[in-house]
C-alpha cells in the first residue's frame, strides 16, 4: 500500500511515517531528510537546497521530483511507501502520479493530518532529534525516557534543525497554505483522502492511519468527521 501524508511544518508527519514504518515495514520517504542529507555531503543538489531551505522556501520540483524517481528505482517493487513531505506543489503531484503509473505504482491513500496552526509553532521549536539515529523527540511532548539518552540507539548526542526557528515555521506554513494545500483537491476527485486528528495523542493518530489502511473504524480519538 503508498500513502502520502500530508500536513503543514510541524503535524506529525515524519513521527508518523517512522511509526509505520515499525509496525507495517513500509518505507518511508521524506524529501525534507533526503535534501538534508545532501546539504550535509555536499552534493550539487544540497548547495542548491541550502539557503532555500534554511528561508522555509520551497526546493525546486525538478529536484525534489528527481530525488524521488531516484529512490523509486532503488526500492523497485519492494514494501508499501510512505510519501512524508512530497508532493508540495501541483506539478510535484502530477510528478508523482506520471513517477508511480511509469513503475505499475498507484496511490491507495492521501490522509490529512488535520492540526491547529497555533500549536504547530510549539510542536516545531521544541523539536530535536537523535544525532545518531534520528530518533524524534520533543522537549514536552516526547522526552527521551532517561534524560539525555536516546530510547532507541543509547546516544547521548542530539540535534536541531537550522529551518526550525519561530521566523522560518511562519514563511513554511505560507508556503503550505499557497502551495501545497491547494493540491487536495487532485487527491478528492480521486477520492483517495482521508483525515485524522493530528491533534490527538501521538499513538492514537498512529492507530488511525493504521485504521484507515486495513478498512476499519478509525475509534473516537483521532477521527475527523
Ligand atoms: P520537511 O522536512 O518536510 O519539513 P516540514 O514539512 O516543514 O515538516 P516538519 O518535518 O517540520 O514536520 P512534521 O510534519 O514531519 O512533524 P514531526 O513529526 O517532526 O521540509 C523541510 C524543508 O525542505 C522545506 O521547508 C523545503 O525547503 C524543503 N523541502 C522538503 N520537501 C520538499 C518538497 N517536496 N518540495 C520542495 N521543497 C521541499 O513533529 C513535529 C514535533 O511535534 C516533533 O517534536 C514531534 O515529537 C511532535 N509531535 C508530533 N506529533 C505530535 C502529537 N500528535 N502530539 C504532540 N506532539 C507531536
Ligand atoms: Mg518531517
Amino acid at each position: 500500500m503508498d500513502i502520502i501524508l500530508l500536513g503543514p511544518p510541524g503535524a506529525g508527519k515524519g513521527t508518523q511515517a517512522s511509526r509505520l514504518v515499525s509496525d507495517l515495514g513500509m518505507v518511508q520517504l521524506s524529501t525534507g531528510d533526503m535534501l538534508r542529507a545532501a546539504v550535509k555531503a555536499g552534493t550539487p543538489t544540497g548547495q542548491a537546497a541550502k539557503a532555500v531551505m534554511e528561508s522555509g522556501g520551497l526546493v525546486s520540483d525538478e529536484i525534489v521530483s528527481g530525488i524521488i524517481g531516484e529512490r523509486l528505482d532503488e526500492l523497485g517493487s519492494g514494501p508499501g511507501l510512505i510519501f512524508d513531505g512530497y508532493p508540495r506543489t501541483a506539478a510535484q503531484a502530477r510528478s508523482l502520479d506520471t513517477l508511480l503509473a511509469e513503475r505499475g505504482r498507484k496511490l491507495d491513500y492521501v490522509i490529512e493530518l488535520v492540526v491547529d496552526e497555533d500549536a504547530l509553532v510549539e510542536r516545531i521549536t521544541g523539536r530535536f532529534t537523535c544525532a545518531k539515529c534520528g530518533e524524534g523527540y520533543h522537549d514536552v511532548f516526547k522526552l527521551p525516557a532517561v534524560a539525555g539518552v536516546c530510547d532507541v540507539c543509547g546516544a547521548t548526542e542530539f540535534k536541531r534543525r537550522p529551518d526550525d526557528n519561530a521566523e522560518t515555521v511562519r514563511t513554511r506554513m505560507a508556503e503550505y497554505r499557497a502551495k501545497t494545500a491547494p493540491i487536495l483537491p487532485h487527491y478528492e476527485a480521486a477520492g483517495l483522502v482521508r483525515r485524522v486528528d493530528g491533534m490527538a495523542d501521538i499513538g492514537d493518530v498512529t492507530a488511525a492511519i493504521e485504521a484507515i489502511m486495513s478498512n476499519r473504524p478509525t475509534g473516537e480519538a483521532a477521527s475527523v468527521a
